[in-house]
Order: C-alpha cells, then structure tokens, then sequence
C-alpha cells in the first residue's frame, strides 16, 4: 500500500529516499570517546589484523561494485593488496589462500549462494573471512569470522539501493580501521575521514531535493535503445552500477567503462545521440579530473550528448556538458556515496516511464539462494 511505501510509488522510491537516514546510522557509535574508530563486531584481534597481508573481497551484482570502491580505500590507506572478484567466480580459479589472507564478503542479504559457496571455500583455506551484511542473523554473517553490520533497514525493492550506501560506508569504515590497526600514516587521518563521512547525509539530501531535474532527464530517454556510463578511479564502480540500474529496472542497453578505456574500444560505439553519463571527479592534486574532462570533449566531438555530475563550482567541466548535474563537494573515494543517487533516481524514473514494475524487475530475485 501507499503507507507502507511513505507516499512513493515503489519500495525502491521510497529506499532512495531513506538514504540519509541509511547511511547515518550505519556510521552511528562508531568513535570511542577516545576518538578511536571501533568496530565492535569485529571479533579478530589486532595481532590477527596486523597479520594479514592480503584481502579478496568477494560478492555479486550491486554489492561487488561495492567490493571495487572498497579496494580503492583499502589499498590507499593501509597498503595491504587487494583482489576483488565476483563470489561465482571464486572457486572455480583456485585461489591462493592462507590464514593471513582475509576474505570479505559483501552481502546485502546475507543469504546469496554463491557469496556463501565462495566463503566456505574460503574457510576450509583456513582464511578469515569478514561479512559486511545488513541482515542480522542470516546464513554468511552466522559463517563468518567478524562482521561488520549495515544499517540500512530492510530493502525490499529488488535492485538494492540503501544496502548499496551503507556497504560502501561499511567498507570505508573497515579500511580506516585496518589503517588505525596497522599504524600506517593514514591512521592519523581516520578522524578527518569520518568528520568528511559524517557530512555525507546532508550532501546526499541535497541531491534528493533536486530529484526533479533527475526525473524530467530521465523521461526524455523512454526510447533510448543504449546508454553508456563513463568514470574513473572510484567513479568507474558508480558507472557499472548506474548501468546495471538501467538493464535491471528499464531493461535497457547500458555499458559502464573506465573512461580511459574509451581509446581501446568503446568510443566506436559513440554516434550521433547516444546519451553518455560521465561521473567526473572532484578536483583533486592529481590528474585524474582533467583527463575525465578530456575524455568527456572525446565522445563529445564525436557526437555524444554528454550528461555531467560534476561538484559544484567545476568550471573546467562547463563546456563540454550538454546537461550539467552538480554534485555536492566530496573527496573522489568518497564521491560514490552522493554521485550513485542521481544514478538511482534515472533509473527508478525510466523504468517508472516505460510503465515497468520497479520493485519486481522481471526475471530477477532479491536474493538468489541457487548456485
Ligand atoms: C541479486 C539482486 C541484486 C543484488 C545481488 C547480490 O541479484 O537482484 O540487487 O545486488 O543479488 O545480493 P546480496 O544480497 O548478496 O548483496
């Protein structure tokens, strides 16, 4: 019914919009009043995190791009190596596994097959395994070493959406813990990242105020027959998730690239018209941003129509944007956590325009517990 729903039309409306709330209480209770970072369902000791010298993280669907921005954290502020891969995968490549290496398995449900195959195997390596889960009690968190909880609420709209934010805080809080554990010089910075996380609610209300432009964008793309994302670093993680939306939702062609592929490949699919959503970075000291914006004047030139999110106050992008989206100031790593909304609301909003059922995609299952 509409009360269930808060007045939306869909579960997944409604979730979108409980973003702020999802990801404010996943970063709740987290500082002590020493203003050390605690994870308390992490029951590994310091001498067994210090240990560890690799970490697989593994996961399906949304939840492994999830697993991609992690490895962005992780490997800037602790240095530890860090292979992603899809849990479906996992076993069957034999991987090299030993009790320093700790898995972490991403997992809104707590109940995907296939995750749960992959920490099982994990397990019997004699690795440590890691759950970031939102449902307490469920199978892969039951299985696991540590877990680290999200506080999402239920999800019940198929395509996740606030499991997704409150995995990718969970998986900044992790990282910031194995830097505060192992003592690197980012340790020193976990209280600067969390006062910057702690920020993030507002910053993300603020994208669901302007829902509207995001809608009225959307709706013009009920005939689209492709659509392709562009990003880079933690902005490429965004682009595959903002094309899943679309295929799982509007059943629609969506590619997501690393924009710095688009020379290998990709720009040959680039004609007159094909919407191009480019997730640019902040601005930061490096490089990164300009070579976005080049990319961006590439498909651009070759007759794209290029729909931007860009921070406010980036000037450089302006040019070269047919629609300009802004975005609010965030650190790139962190930039995932404001720029994947407008994503969610383009596709809730054409789906919804092609009169599809947002909730119950066809074909798909909110959790999948076959192999
Ligand atoms: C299904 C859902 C996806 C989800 C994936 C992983 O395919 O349709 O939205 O991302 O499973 O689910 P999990 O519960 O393990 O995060």
């Amino acid at each position: 019914s509409a009360a269930e729903k808060d007045g939306h039309d869909w579960f997944m409306r409604k979730e979108i919009f409980e973003q702020p709330r999802a990801v404010a209480d996943s970063l709740l209770g987290r500082m002590s009043p020493e203003g050390l970072l605690q994870l308390d369902e992490v029951r590994l000791s310091d001498d067994e995190l210090r240990e560890i010298d690799k970490i697989i993280i593994i996961a399906c669907g949304t939840s492994f791009y999830a697993g991609m921005v992690a490895k962005y954290a992780i490997e800037h502020w602790c240095r530890i190596p860090v292979e992603v891969e899809l849990a479906s995968e996992f076993r069957y490549r034999d991987p090299i596994l030993n009790y320093s290496t700790l898995v972490v398995a991403i997992s809104q449900s707590g109940e995907t097959a296939d995750t749960l195959q992959a920490i099982r195997h994990a397990r019997v390596q004699r690795s440590k395994v890691l759950a970031i889960c939102n449902t307490n009690g469920s199978t892969i968190p039951r299985e696991s070493d540590a877990v680290i909880y999200t506080h999402a609420g239920p999800e019940i709209g198929v395509a996740s959406t606030k499991g997704f934010l409150t995995q990718l805080v969970a998986c900044y809080l992790l990282a910031l813990y194995l830097a505060q554990v192992k003592g690197t010089r980012y340790g020193d910075e976990v209280h600067q990242v969390v006062r910057q996380l702690e920020a993030v609610p507002a910053q993300i209300q603020d994208v669901l105020d302007r829902a509207e432009d995001v809608y009225a964008l959307a709706r013009e793309y009920v005939d689209a027959s492709s659509v392709l994302f562009l990003g880079r670093h933690a902005g490429y993680p965004v682009a595959l998730e903002g094309a899943l939306k679309l295929k799982e939702l509007a059943y629609l062609h969506a590619e997501g690239f690393a924009a710095g592929e688009l020379k290998h490949g990709p720009i040959a699919l680039v004609d007159d018209g094909l919407p191009v959503l480019c997730i640019v970075p902040s601005r930061g000291r490096d490089h990164l941003h300009d070579k976005m914006v080049s990319g961006i004047q590439e498909v651009r030139a070759r007759g794209a129509r290029t729909i931007c999110l860009a921070e406010v106050g980036d000037t450089a992008i302006e040019p070269y944007a047919d629609v300009l989206f802004r975005l609010p100031k965030v650190p790139t790593l962190l930039q995932p956590l404001v720029a994947t909304v407008p994503l969610q609301l383009f596709a809730c909003e054409l789906a919804t325009a092609k009169g599809h059922d947002v909730d119950q995609p066809r074909n798909l299952a909110k959790s999948v517990t076959v192999e």
